[in-house]
């Protein structure tokens, strides 16, 4: 399932116009055109200049326009595209010039071009990771099934004009480290992204569950992340009843994945106790869902026809986790990932039925369409005997959120302003666009059911995003979580910049970079911990700028966990009683086939109590953004009275 050839993306310095290519490209924003053209009139004259003013070209972002090459330029062709009518050029402009760059080569039939940034960039660094990364991105195309004779991949692409004047010579890294890492970060992301795109693009017929825990278990090998494959009678074992009993109706056996990264620097023997009690934790869970047909409560044919995509949300938490492997932040991370086929057959979960979940919880089916929020409750359930300090999930979830925010815009829902917070910033610095929809807590009571302890859809048809997060907050027993619903932006039905038509592969970027981040605050948070500070809600941003500082500098991997000593509702135990395996990444993959031995009693966690009481944070001030942040929260609920827990046990 490899994808095909891969672009390489390199720094070059020195006379781009003696570049030997088959396309060279530059960029320009209509106010620095002519002096960004200067350095060309040598090689190209002034006809460029004439030929740009009498086709009008303004520079607009996303416009390109191709000329023939020159006799002294190295290029059989010169492409010209616009960043917008002045600088600074934002990442959005910059994005959009890389992908007018790969379609213009990609109709020219060029194997290699070059790219010119017409003026030193604001912030090289930055300006250098985004463009590596959208070129890989537009470079994207799922080959696997159609003979195309015609198409030419292009294979390199050089960057001048980023402070490289290594006498032209084209380099992986460049010279300066800083840019090294940039253009790393900025293909690893793209790459990562590029193949969940082959996952989700991937038929069904072959993109089984099995299928995809065998990608899973080759990203570990390749990666060195530790991955562990649960077959049904794993999935019995750790209790995953609703798995369990959306996947009966199918041919194709499920899976339970899960991938852990371990950061670096603690080996297992030396982790000493106090050092394992400060290892912070996040869990990625990705609804993985190979085909949806509806179950019993059938589809139409239209509403199948792309029901391939529905393991979008696992496709990317694997994804995110190869990226993460590979930038190496100083957290741990695990993913969850439960795949199943939902089908119909005379085995089926039927409407009625009452599943037992992997929290003990019971839930009746009322739809059987509505399972990704049954896989999830289980994933879910099973990541928080993990411990972790924060979980996201990631989810085809509902077509509600369609109707609600279209096809660019993800919702985003969570118990944990923080957290939402960090997540929305991700997004913003991936151009993978979030929205934030409230978890009105007056919504949950249509889950309630005659017959269980919840019902799998509400009474009431509308607002069906925010029963289903309602839904999977039952699992997460009060620990910061958020939810993504990407059903709506997984895939496109016309090509988008940087985005063929086909799988979007959203969420692994805005996964990944929420982790960095993340590990970013760790790292900070650890530092102001030894300097005698062990609370992370700062009363001053050491790095955010002000207008974020309130907000997005309290969330953090490695916040204490908000309930103080005192306080009426239990604290979690920090961690499992079994030994936490402090294996670097590099060590290589330990794989568990599906169905082989459990690994002894270590895994079989004995079900534990429902950990913390939820956080109350629903419709109110906090999810519109008017609470003041997590500290006062955190001082009111101290000494407030007892409050019932949203995630423990009704009755
Ligand atoms: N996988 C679908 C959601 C979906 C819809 C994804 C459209 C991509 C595009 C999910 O399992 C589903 O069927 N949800 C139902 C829930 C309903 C039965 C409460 C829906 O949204 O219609
Ligand atoms: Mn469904
Ligand atoms: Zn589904």
């Amino acid at each position: 399932m490899a994808g095909g050839r891969v672009l390489s993306v390199r720094l070059a310095g020195g006379d781009a116009t003696r570049a030997r290519v088959d396309l060279l490209a530059l960029a320009v924003t209509r106010d620095e055109m002519a002096t960004a053209l200067r350095p060309f009139e040598r090689a190209i004259g002034r006809r460029v200049a004439r030929e740009l003013e009498l086709r009008r070209f303004t520079a607009v972002e996303g416009a390109a326009l191709v000329l023939v090459g020159g006799r002294r330029l190295g290029a059989p062709h010169l492409v010209v595209v616009g960043l917008g009518a002045s600088g600074p050029v934002g990442a959005d402009a910059w994005r959009r010039a890389a992908d007018q760059v790969v379609a213009k080569a990609r109709e020219v039939r060029a194997r290699t071009a070059a790219l010119v940034l017409g003026l030193p960039p604001a912030d090289p660094a930055a300006t250098l990771e985004v463009l590596a990364e959208a070129a890989t991105l537009a470079s994207y195309a799922f080959t696997e099934y159609r003979h195309d004779p015609e198409r030419v991949a292009l294979r390199t692409l050089a960057l001048y004009g980023l402070g490289e004047n290594d006498a032209g010579k084209a380099t992986a890294a460049g010279r300066n480290p800083a840019h090294a890492a940039a253009l790393r970060r900025g293909v690893v992301l793209a790459q990562a992204t590029n193949e969940a795109r082959t996952w989700i693009n991937t038929p069904a017929a072959v993109l089984t569950p099995a299928a995809l825990a065998a990608e899973a278990e080759r990203v570990a090998a390749a990666s060195g992340l530790t991955v562990e494959v649960d077959g049904p009678e794993g999935i019995a074992a750790l209790g995953m009843g609703a798995l369990l009993a959306v996947a009966r109706g199918s041919a194709e056996a499920p899976r339970f994945i899960r991938l852990t990264y371990r950061p670096p620097g603690v080996s297992r023997r030396g982790a000493d106790a106090s050092a394992r009690e400060t290892r912070r934790r996040i869990a990625l869970v990705g609804k993985g869902i190979t085909f949806d047909s509806g179950g019993l409560s059938l589809k139409t044919a239209d509403g199948m026809e792309h029901m391939k995509r529905d393991m979008a949300g696992g496709a990317a938490v694997i994804g995110a986790m190869r990226a993460i492997a590979a930038l190496r932040p100083p957290v741990e991370v695990r993913a969850y990932v439960p795949a199943s086929e939902n089908m119909i057959g005379g085995s089926a979960m039927k409407p009625g039925d009452v599943l037992r979940t992997a929290a003990g919880k019971t839930i009746e089916v009322v739809n059987t369409d509505a399972e990704g929020r049954l896989v999830l409750a289980d994933a879910l359930a099973v990541a928080v005997r993990d411990a972790p300090n924060a979980i996201v999930d990631i989810a085809t979830l509902t077509g509600a959120v369609r109707t609600a925010l279209g096809t660019r815009v993800a919702a985003v829902l969570g118990n944990d302003v923080a957290l939402v917070r960090a997540l929305l910033d991700a997004g913003a610095a991936s151009g993978e666009r979030l929205w934030q929809l409230p978890l009105v807590s007056a919504y949950r009571s249509q889950l309630d059911s005659p017959v269980a302890d919840l019902r799998n859809v509400a009474a009431d048809g509308h607002g069906g995003t925010i029963h289903a997060a309602l839904m999977l907050q039952e699992f997460v027993a009060g620990r910061p979580w958020a939810h993504l619903d990407i059903a709506g932006v997984a895939f496109t039905e016309r090509d988008l910049p940087c985005t063929p038509r086909g799988a979007v592969g959203f969420g692994v970027r805005l996964l990944t970079r929420f982790v960095l981040a993340a590990a970013d605050r760790t790292a900070e948070d650890r530092g102001a911990a030894a300097g005698g500070r062990t609370e992370t809600a700062r009363a001053g941003g050491d790095r955010e700028s002000p207008r974020r500082l309130s907000r997005s500098s309290t969330y953090s991997a490695a916040r204490r966990l908000p309930v103080p000593a005192g306080a009426a509702t239990p604290r979690p135990p920090a961690r499992r009683g079994v030994a936490v395996d402090a294996a670097s990444p590099a060590r290589g993959a330990k794989t568990k086939r599906a169905e082989g031995a459990r690994g002894g009693g270590s895994r079989s966690a004995p079900a534990r109590a429902n950990v913390r009481a939820a956080r109350p944070l629903d419709d109110d001030a906090d999810a519109l953004g008017l609470s003041s942040g997590a500290a006062p929260r955190r001082r009111r609920r101290a000494s407030g009275r007892p409050r019932r827990a949203r995630g423990s046990p009704r009755g």
